[in-house]
């Protein structure tokens, strides 16, 4: 979700309203993926690096996820949507820790519409906490690392017991992955916008949706393989 700063900018805004529109954006995109039928939706709100960032805006992303959570969350249980973390969430204040625990409580029973929100998520420190985990079991005997394989290992990644994203958006113009599902996404495609997060619409959400579906996802084999009617 990138690009609130310069959309505030252009506007001769503070950072924040950038941010605070950019929430706006999240509820039109959850809507438009549900009415898209995309049954997991997981958004970057918030990476392990952005504390970098100046400490009122820090706090202002803060109380505006907390506002987020606790404005959203009838919403989220009036549309059966069940709310997931990935990420470090013990570290967030305790205001938005708490707000999150009564969401993720409220929503826990949902089986069918999944909203992922990573929250101080960065893939590296994901992956050796996950090696750490698996480290774990091994000295306790339950994991033989002649038998590691990347299905054991992603057991402790904070993604467990989700699907891998097929399709990873990328908004405001920036080429890069920023540390965002680098083990989950190793066979989703990218699709990379110049449009701001705050201008990103439901119908941009839908022309990169059907970018995707244009896309010939190969896993490794080959276009014949796939398609073996095509090549004869
Ligand atoms: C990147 O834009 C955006 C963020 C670091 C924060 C995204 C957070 C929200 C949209 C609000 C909170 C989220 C939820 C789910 C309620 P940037 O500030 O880096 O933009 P720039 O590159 O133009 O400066």
């Amino acid at each position: 979700m990138d690009g609130n700063g310069r959309w505030a900018r252009q506007r001769g805004l503070p950072r924040i309203e950038g941010h605070r529109r950019g929430v706006e954006t999240v509820r039109h995109i959850v809507e438009a993926s549900g009415q898209c039928g995309v049954r997991y939706l997981t958004l970057y709100a918030f990476s392990a690096e952005n504390w970098k960032r100046p400490a009122a805006e820090v706090s202002a992303l803060m109380l505006l996820l907390q506002g987020f959570l606790r404005s959203e969350v009838d919403e989220l249980v009036a549309k059966k949507i069940r709310l997931h973390t990935i990420g470090r969430t013990a570290e967030l204040p305790a205001a938005v820790q708490k707000e999150l625990a009564r969401a993720l409580q409220a929503t826990a029973h949902f089986t069918d519409w999944h909203l992922t929100l990573a929250l101080n998520y960065g893939s590296r420190t994901e992956v050796a906490d996950a090696a750490a985990a698996y480290a774990r079991e091994v000295l306790a005997g339950r994991e033989d690392p002649a038998q590691c394989s990347y299905e054991k290992l992603a057991r402790h990644l904070n993604t467990a017991g989700l699907p891998d994203p097929d399709l990873v958006i990328r908004t405001s113009g920036e080429s890069r992955i920023s540390n965002f599902l680098l083990l989950q996404a190793a066979y989703a495609e990218l699709v990379f916008t110049p449009v701001l997060w705050p201008d990103f619409s439901p119908d941009d959400f839908r022309s990169a949706l059907a970018e995707y579906s244009g896309r010939e996802r190969r896993f490794g084999a080959t276009g014949e393989q796939l398609q073996p009617t095509a090549s004869r």
